[in-house]
């Protein structure tokens, strides 16, 4: 039974863009809905050039009532009825009563090589850390901010001369060979860890 797949973006949708284009042929999911918190996201105009069904659920309509706002997202959703929810580029934080709702089903893709910097401004956290190398990984999405189970991790040197600019565009490359991999496999119930170099 093929696999009901809804994406979420805040930005761009690169990753949505690397997902979607990986649905194809005997892939075991299709992406039924591309769901946005900001209505000028770029991401939205390549999903309907994709013929995705798209939706924008505008958190600033919500204020600071994120119960209110997740409602209205649980309500797009449920109409969209996914097997498997993918954050991609998704820039709001998610309450405990949401992530519960689809506990097992909701995948994010994380710029960094988690457990390590959690949170925003992972690269250049990364380099004035001094580390070597960095990366991406897709995890499960549980109650705490990034702490999910780590499915697959994609890693990259850290140059000399990096800026956070220049590691996130190396990263951002593994991150669209990354998250089709694991989504492709979790589709079929596969979790075994993803580790691409
Ligand atoms: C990516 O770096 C991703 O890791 C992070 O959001 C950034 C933009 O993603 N979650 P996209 O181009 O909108 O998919």
């Amino acid at each position: 039974m093929t696999k009901r797949v809804a994406i979420l973006i805040s930005g761009g949708g690169s990753n949505m863009v690397a997902l979607a284009d990986d649905m194809t042929g005997d892939h075991p999911a299709r992406p039924v809905l591309v769901l946005s918190n900001r209505p000028d996201a770029g991401g939205l105009g390549k999903a309907r050039a994709r013929g995705i069904s798209t939706c924008v659920v505008d958190h600033r309509r919500f204020g600071a009532d994120r119960a209110a706002f997740e409602a209205e997202l649980t309500h797009v959703l449920e109409q969209a009825s996914p097997d498997i929810i993918c954050l991609a580029g998704f820039m709001r934080v998610l309450t405990e009563g949401f992530v519960t709702r689809w506990r097992g089903r909701m995948l994010n893709i994380h710029p960094s090589l988690l457990p390590k910097y959690k949170g925003l401004d992972t690269h250049a956290r990364a380099i004035a850390a001094g580390d070597t190398e960095a990366g991406c990984s897709v995890h499960e999405v549980t109650a705490e901010l990034d702490g999910g189970r780590v499915l697959g991790q994609a890693r990259v040197p850290i140059l000399p001369g990096d800026t956070p600019d220049t590691l996130a565009a190396r990263v951002l490359v593994q991150e669209h060979r990354l998250y089709p991999l694991v989504l492709r496999r979790f589709a079929t119930g596969d979790t075994a860890r993803v580790e691409l170099r």
